[in-house]
């Protein structure tokens, strides 16, 4: 089995009804590099499997915010890693990296695993503001964060994010290459470096063969079961 990290980010889908026939078939999966971020709610049901549970989302204060869920609470019931700063949270939800710095500290505290997910727009794309921007997310999402061995970064194109485009492999190598550089530039640490956006079982092919990346976040694809396991047999 390979060693590179396998995200599957289910975002807002599937009702409680269909979460059983989901899990069934991941009832023989052992894999160790897997994890499953579910909604909050549906997390108790995706525990003890053969895979690790991710939560999408996580609180950025221990106390006090009626609604929300804290660090301390999802690692007490056995979540490791945490999804932080996806861009649909970032833009829609607009969450600053403030916000996501204060998660990403409540959620090391709580000895969780953090997969900052970081990226352009198109627009920044286009405007050749790339590297910048990821420079900026990188900074000051990690702000005061000393210990990079439990943070995870997620390079996530904005307009790569379910809209079956993806960056050619050569953007792919040289923006992770860039973020590897950086962080060690910056914080005199290595850190790993996954790839999320329009992931198939057709495209994991040749993304698989990127041997800087250290793994995969998937999307829309980890909603169907057997695509998702299609994808990760290709990886793993
Ligand atoms: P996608 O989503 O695989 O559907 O593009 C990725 C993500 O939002 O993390």
């Amino acid at each position: 089995m390979g060693n590179k990290l396998i995200v599957g980010n289910i975002k807002m889908n599937m009702r409680f009804g269909e979460i059983s026939n989901y899990l069934n078939q991941f009832k023989n999966v052992n894999n160790k590099n897997l994890v499953i971020c579910p909604s909050y709610i549906y997390i108790p049901y995706f525990l003890n499997y053969n895979f690790s549970v991710g939560s999408q989302n996580v609180c950025s204060f221990d106390v006090g915010y009626t609604g929300e869920i804290s660090a301390r609470q999802l690692s007490s019931i056995g979540v490791k890693y945490v999804m932080v700063g996806h861009s649909e949270r970032r833009i829609k939800l607009n969450e600053s990296d403030i916000d996501i710095n204060n998660k990403i500290r409540a959620s090391l505290h709580a000895k969780m695993k953090v997969i900052l997910c970081i990226g352009e727009t198109l627009e920044e794309f286009k405007l050749l503001k790339k590297d910048s921007v990821i420079k900026r997310q990188i900074r000051d999402s990690l702000f005061n964060v000393s210990d990079l061995s439990n943070v995870i970064i997620a390079y996530e194109p904005v307009w790569a994010i379910g809209t079956n485009k993806v960056p050619s492999i050569e953007d792919i190598t040289s923006t992770v290459i860039y973020i590897k550089q950086l962080v060690k530039q910056m914080y005199k640490q290595d850190i790993k470096v996954i790839y999320g956006g329009s992931i198939n079982e057709k495209n994991i092919v040749n993304l698989n063969k990127i041997d800087i990346l250290d793994g995969f976040l998937i999307g829309g694809a980890s909603i169907n079961p057997n695509q998702f396991l299609e994808i990760i047999e290709k990886i793993s």
